[in-house]
């Protein structure tokens, strides 16, 4: 049976042309690249040439890109660094950022003496940037602000301008965590005054376990993980060569297509969108659907029935990948912090539809027809 592939903001397909890359450099490079042979010479070039582009992609400079094992070592990093390395004593941040976000100020607040507060956002998880203005105002030591561009969950948009300028102007540090963004947006710290941002190679079609973190050459900080003297004595351990270069073309091949990825996929999603409404009963787009949102995710919640129970499921079964959640209502069940927070209907039944330029028009339909079966229909439409 044919299965469409809806959770593209979970991760992404390995693009072809990235898969044959590093199918190809597995074979070529295997040496290590702290060794001072030529083998290991070759297999330093290809992680320095992956910097430089990276770096080049979104305006930093090669020394501003550290290699990492993803979005969440890359946020733990930041934010553990501020703290211990720039003597960051308090850390503003959102209810509805990742977890590797929240648990990890969780554990900073039992370990050190950082404090943490939370920015007021509304029920479409837009961040209010007057209570973050005040918030960022008050006299409370060295400051950093770390809010998500993209929540994954709902897909809003934080709008990174405006932020940064306010950092800026306030003289706080900036973190953004760009996990959903990088790749689809063109983010530039040339253009976007920010101290700190994550990106993670499985959410633009790269590998698994590889990500990076730009860190603003000003500020000087430590290595969270102790070792060799790998990544500029920054990160420990022999580097994920494959994974690091792959991430590299993968990045290149999504600036090299914003626009085209952009145009097809944000078609999918209000396609898809119409559809929804067309079709079905009481239907709620969360997040901010009309306004600053992601264009490759849409997430949409039904009202409670009893064919919209197991929905996830029945979608598995049906060959529909996608996601979902509910809002937590008791507290015996764990429930999304996300839909929690933006006060959605514990009720209601929240699916994420997110696509990539691999999924089609005719998917849609598929995933519409199969909807028919196992949701509320409109009446008109029986
Ligand atoms: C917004 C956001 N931040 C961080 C992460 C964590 O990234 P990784 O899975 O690469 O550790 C994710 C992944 O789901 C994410 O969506």
């Amino acid at each position: 049976m044919k299965r469409i592939y809806f959770d593209n903001a979970a991760t992404t397909p390995i693009s072809e042309e990235v898969i044959e890359f590093m199918s190809d450099l597995m074979r070529s490079h295997y040496g290590n690249p702290s060794s001072i042979h030529k083998e290991g010479r070759e297999a330093r070039t290809v992680i320095e040439e992956a910097r430089k582009k990276i770096a080049n992609l979104i305006g930093a400079s090669i020394g501003e890109i550290f290699f990492t094992s993803g979005g969440t070592e890359a946020n733990n990093m930041v934010l553990r660094c501020a703290v211990r390395d720039l003597g960051v004593k308090r850390i503003i941040t959102s209810p509805i950022e990742h977890h590797c976000i929240l648990h990890t100020l969780e554990a900073m607040e039992n370990e050190t003496d950082v404090k943490v507060e939370f920015v007021e956002i509304d029920n479409k998880g837009i961040v209010n940037l007057a209570n973050l203005e005040a918030l960022i105002s008050e006299d409370a030591g060295k400051t950093l602000v770390s809010l998500m561009h993209c929540n994954n969950e709902i897909g809003t948009l934080l709008d990174l301008d405006k932020v940064s300028a306010m950092c800026v102007e306030h003289n706080v540090y900036f973190h953004s965590d760009t996990v959903q963004t990088m790749g689809y947006f063109p983010i530039n710290v040339d253009e976007t005054k920010i101290n700190f941002l994550a990106g993670a190679a499985h959410k633009f079609h790269g590998p698994k376990g590889v990500g990076f973190v730009y860190i603003n050459g000003e500020n000087i900080v430590k290595p969270i993980i102790n070792g060799g003297s790998q990544e500029r004595n920054m990160r420990a351990g022999t580097e994920n060569i494959y994974g690091i270069a792959g991430m590299a073309k993968a990045l290149e091949m999504s600036y090299e297509n914003l626009d085209a990825t952009r145009e097809h996929t944000l078609g999918l999603r209000n396609y898809m969108k119409s559809q929804l409404l067309e079709n079905f009963e009481d239907i709620q787009f969360n997040g901010d659907h009309e306004g600053h949102f992601h264009f490759k995710t849409l997430t949409v919640s039904f009202p409670q029935s009893p064919k919209s129970e197991l929905l996830l499921l029945n979608l598995d079964i049906l060959g529909i990948c996608a996601s979902g959640g509910s809002a937590c209502s008791s507290g015996a069940e764990k429930g999304s912090h996300v839909l929690e927070k933006i006060q959605m209907d514990p009720d209601r039944k929240s699916i994420r539809f997110s696509f990539s330029k691999y999924n089609t028009k005719e998917e849609v339909d598929f995933v519409i027809e199969k909807l028919k079966t196992i949701v509320q229909v409109k009446e008109a439409v029986i």
